[in-house]
């Protein structure tokens, strides 16, 4: 299978990337894996193919919790997609600028009543800085391994280190590693089996920490297929990136409820405080 990517360096469509990845390599995503932009079909059906995510149950613990992070300051959303988080914060009178490399995305939530409040920048959330500061930065649902190698990741905490006042938030949600539920010998899992979605995960790269993201996903009355690299994160790995990027973590909880975070937690909410 062939895939689109765009290299997330330079902003500029790289060489197209293979699935599965050739494991010969020594460590087969070294400087070759970029980020995955959201094609216009994967857009387009993004709403759709996620509306689980856009339910009151999800969405209204998390923009509460952000509306309070942000304390009456200006928020930026780094991978702000279609606006499914900044479009209802910025409703409740948040002021939220993104910054999102696919255009696809953009387009989506440019066609959104609401939108006109929330400036966004097309770009790389490793590199890319939009003016002024911030009083809380976030980037939610995994979007964090969608830079999939270490030291990218290190410069999403650099850049959210960059947009932030002194004592400002930077709130990351991500999952935390499944590999325990995988059995021996194994290297995928099904992970969603629901009539308009079939979704699997491969393990592809222990070192690199790079696992793919396999989706069939029906919207729109349109089969959809999307893969894509990640790199899975560890807590640990996270709180020591924050660490070097001058942060301390002020919280962490399993969920926007601010939910307990346990040895048995599958995803974290953690709150990283700029110091000065
Ligand atoms: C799972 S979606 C999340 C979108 C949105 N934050 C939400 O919660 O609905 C991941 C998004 O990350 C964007 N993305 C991936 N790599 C990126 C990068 N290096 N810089 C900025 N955005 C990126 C993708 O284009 C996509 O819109």
């Amino acid at each position: 299978m062939v895939l689109a990517t765009i290299d997330a360096g330079t902003g500029r469509r790289g060489p197209r990337q293979m699935w599965p990845p050739d494991l010969n390599r020594p460590v087969w995503n070294a400087g070759i894996v970029a980020a995955i932009t959201w094609e216009r079909d994967v857009a387009e059906v993004y709403d759709a193919t996620s509306a689980e995510m856009f339910k009151p149950a999800i969405l209204d613990p998390t923009i509460d919790l952000l509306e309070e992070l942000a304390g009456g300051g200006p928020a930026l959303e780094f991978a702000v997609g279609t606006g499914r988080v900044a479009l209802p914060l910025s409703a409740r009178g948040v002021s939220v600028t993104g910054i999102e490399l696919s255009p696809h995305m953009v387009a989506q939530l440019h066609a959104k009543p609401g939108a006109d409040e929330v400036p966004v920048t097309v770009g790389d959330m490793t590199t890319t800085r939009v003016p002024g500061t911030f009083t809380l930065v976030y980037l939610v649902w995994n979007a964090i391994m969608n830079v999939t190698t270490q030291d990218e990741q290190l410069a999403v905490f650099a850049n959210a280190a960059a947009h932030l006042e002194p004592g400002g938030s930077f709130v990351v949600e991500v999952g935390v590693p499944q590999l325990r539920r995988l059995p021996p010998g194994e290297i995928g899992r099904i992970f969603a089996l629901d009539p308009d979605h079939v979704g699997i995960e491969t393990f592809d790269d222990l070192v690199g920490q790079v696992a793919w993201s396999h989706h069939w996903m029906e919207g729109d009355g349109r089969l959809v297929r999307h893969s894509a690299p990640y790199r899975y994160v560890w807590p640990s790995e996270l709180e020591l990136m924050a660490r070097m990027a001058s942060f301390r973590l002020r919280d962490r909880w399993a969920g926007w409820r601010r939910e307990p975070f346990t040895s048995e937690s599958t995803g974290q909410v953690a709150v990283f405080e700029k110091m000065a």
